[in-house]
């Protein structure tokens, strides 16, 4: 390994079908006032609410509701958080959803002590909360596997009124308290929903492995991460209610992007900056948005890192060349019914210099790229 790193991850964890139970014992040192964001209503239809709404009453706490986060939170929904978690002096706050209310739960926590335009210095100015701000402790409740938000301190939000998604990585200081995970909640999310979440792992994991050139033992990890997925992912599409596929899928999701695997590397990350944009002009599930454009982008990738591309058909798929382990990647993609292309998500060609207009570009990891490029991506992506 080269390069050098901090590794700081403070997230507890519980995992398991009992993991609420641990629930009652967070509470005691946390704060009365707790803010509870959820969703549009799955966890009312599920009953988790009501059981997570008995837990905190009887640990004694006050709760005040947020429920209506979005897929895809808006900038206008984190001032809603905001100017309620100011009014009710809240303590600390509690995510019951998929990333979408985790993410946003983490962005209220860093936004409501920030004195200023937290969006203008934090999402668009790439900065920290200072020294000493208070941040409210968040804890996560996770119903959906995918983007690892339950042991990050990523947030992405969208200003719908620009088309523009944008996310942050905070300090650890964001990352959440405490997340329960338990794989049977899993169980009733959507099928789109829950592919577009497997393909959202693997991506995390591509954006940290096909960087850089050293041995390195995040790489293996990333390894033996896909190898696990692809299986998991396999057997929870033909029966999704296979309890150990599902579990195994959802603690792929957090190792894929707890910051384990980047340490050491370079990173890319330019699908997902391509999929935000893509995903901010037509609403697509984040992992769909990944996914359309994943083949032209790794095709052109695998011009400039060829050895990466050569390990990863053999370690990962037990094929030879670079060309057919990319082939081997799709063939999977198809067989668990991921979309290709922009086109099945609502896009077309007329779009293509919006969702150009609103990429942000990054140095990538093999490849630098320019709009003409992401362009020429969004084409072969039709
Ligand atoms: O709103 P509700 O009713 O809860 O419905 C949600 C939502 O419609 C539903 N759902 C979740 N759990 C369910 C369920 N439906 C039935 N049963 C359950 N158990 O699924 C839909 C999607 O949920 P959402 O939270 O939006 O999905 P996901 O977990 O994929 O989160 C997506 C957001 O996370 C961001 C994405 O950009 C997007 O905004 N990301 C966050 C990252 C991070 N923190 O590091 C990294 C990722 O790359 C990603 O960018
Ligand atoms: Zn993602």
């Amino acid at each position: 390994m080269q390069g050098n790193f901090k590794y700081h991850n403070p997230t507890k964890l519980y995992f398991g079908e009992e993991s609420l139970n641990y629930l009652k014992d967070e509470l005691v040192t946390l704060g009365e006032r707790v803010l509870l964001n959820y969703g549009s209503g799955s966890v009312k239809r599920s009953g988790l609410y009501d059981e997570v709404v008995a837990i905190l009453r009887n640990g004694g706490k006050t709760i005040i509701e947020n429920p209506g986060v979005m897929s895809n939170p808006t900038l206008e929904k984190l001032h809603e958080g905001v100017r309620i978690a100011r009014d009710n002096k809240v303590d600390w706050i509690l995510a019951l959803g998929g990333g979408s209310v985790c993410d946003y739960s983490k962005a209220v926590a860093a936004s409501v002590n920030y004195p200023g335009n937290y969006w203008n210095e934090f999402w668009l100015g790439g900065h920290n909360p200072a020294d000493g701000q208070q941040i409210p402790p968040v804890g996560c409740i996770l119903t959906m596997a995918g983007t690892g938000s339950e042991m990050n301190a990523g947030c992405v939000i969208t200003d719908a009124s620009k088309n523009f998604k944008l996310g942050h990585v905070f300090d650890s200081r964001l990352m959440p308290k405490f997340s329960i995970l338990n794989p049977r909640y899993t169980m009733t999310v959507p099928l789109d929903q829950m592919k577009a979440g497997i393909y959202d792992i693997m991506n995390h994991i591509f954006e940290q492995y096909f960087s850089g050139e050293d041995d390195n033992t995040s790489d293996y990890i990333a390894e033996g991460l896909m190898r696990g997925l692809i299986v998991a992912s396999r057997a929870a599409v033909k029966n999704p209610q296979d309890y150990e596929a599902r579990s195994n899928i959802m603690w792929t999701a957090t190792w894929a992007l707890n910051t384990l695997i980047k340490c050491g590397k370079s990173q890319d990350w330019m699908v997902h900056q391509i999929g935000h944009s893509i995903g901010a002009w037509t609403h697509a599930p984040h992992g769909y948005t990944l996914a359309s454009v994943t083949m032209p982008y790794y095709k052109r990738a695998m011009k400039y890192g060829r050895p990466k591309f050569e390990r990863f058909a053999r370690n990962v798929w037990g094929v030879n060349t670079a060309e057919e382990g990319l082939e081997a990647l799709k063939n999977w993609m198809l067989e668990i019914g991921l979309p290709l292309t922009i086109t099945e998500l609502g896009a077309n060609e007329a779009m293509i210099d919006d969702i150009v207009s609103t990429t942000n570009i990054f140095p990538a990891g093999y490849m630098d790229l320019t709009a003409e490029d992401i362009k020429e991506i969004l084409k072969e992506s039709l």
